[in-house]
């Protein structure tokens, strides 16, 4: 597909999908996030994809939120429908069985950061900015923001951001714990690339099970997620990863993971 709103690309396990409205700080509109949904679709379908890549481009954002123009002639109802899209998406995007990186190269606000939010970790531009300015439009995030942020970095520091819509330096997001690390603008791309590399040479169905076990723990008691990591650990002993995996070890040789995420 021929995308307006985004740039695919692709080196060798490594997908990168790069929002690309700079004119408008890369603003999610509802054509940009059906074209998201659609991409999804691709990389879900495609083993030879072993990680995804999501960023801005430009140099002045990631994603700066929802699309304002479009939103503000919403009725409730519309409203709804244009919250259930992005919510259901990133939600896809969360569920995706592969690792999901955010290179946030810039502003990371409202939807974009719901956005980066919903990827399994964040590395960030030094110059980045993360926020949830929304109540300073009188509304509230809609694309998950109000549920994820509190769940990742504590409720009361949620509520701080939400409820002032303050904005966070790159350093200070890495200090909440929103962040996993913060680089120098110009090196960014090239330390996400590596973590990326590093990911990709690992087993994608054994990555796919702890991606699971992680997201599905997170939304239940500790007894009930332990019983989630036996099963999956369970199913993991006898894939085609773990006879690799520690056939390899046995061997004294590197492993070579095939890249079925099928366990
Ligand atoms: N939607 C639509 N257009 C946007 C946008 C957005 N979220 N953010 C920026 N733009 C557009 C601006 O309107 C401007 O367009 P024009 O050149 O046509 O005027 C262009 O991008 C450049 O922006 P600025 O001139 O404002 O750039 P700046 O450097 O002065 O400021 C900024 C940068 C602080 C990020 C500022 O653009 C801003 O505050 N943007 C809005 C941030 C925001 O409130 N995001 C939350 C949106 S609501 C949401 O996301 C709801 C949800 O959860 C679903």
């Amino acid at each position: 597909m021929n995308y307006e709103c985004l740039e695919f690309q692709q080196d060798g396990g490594i997908a990168t999908i790069t929002f690309n409205r700079p004119k408008a700080l890369n603003a999610l509109n509802s054509a940009t996030l059906r074209e998201l949904d659609n991409a999804l679709d691709c990389i879900a379908g495609d083993e030879n994809i072993r990680v995804l890549i999501l960023t801005g481009a430009g140099d002045k954002a990631f994603i700066a939120g929802a699309d304002i123009t479009e939103m503000r002639t919403l009725t409730p109802l519309g409203a709804r429908k244009f919250a259930q899209l992005g919510q259901t998406i990133i939600d896809r995007l969360q569920r995706l069985p592969i690792p999901v990186i955010a290179a946030v190269n810039g502003y990371a606000l409202g939807g974009g950061c719901e956005m980066a939010l919903a990827c399994d970790f964040i590395y960030a531009a030094e110059t980045a900015t993360f926020g949830l300015p929304e109540i300073s439009l009188g509304i509230i995030p809609g694309f998950g923001g109000t549920q994820r942020l509190p769940r990742l970095i504590g409720a009361n520091m949620a509520r701080e951001l939400i409820f002032t819509g303050k904005y966070l330096s790159a350093e200070k997001a890495r200090e909440a714990g929103l962040v996993n690390t913060c680089l120098p603008a110009d090196q960014l791309m090239a330390g996400v690339a590596e973590v990326a590399r590093q990911i990709a040479k690992k087993g994608s169905a054994s990555l796919r099970a702890a991606k699971d076990a992680i997201r599905q723990g997170l939304n239940c008691d500790l007894n009930s997620g332990l019983e989630i990591e036996r099963d999956a650990f369970a199913l993991c002993i006898s894939s085609p990863d773990a006879k690799e995996g520690t056939s390899a070890f046995i061997e004294k040789r590197k492993a070579e993971f095939a890249g079925s995420r099928d366990i």
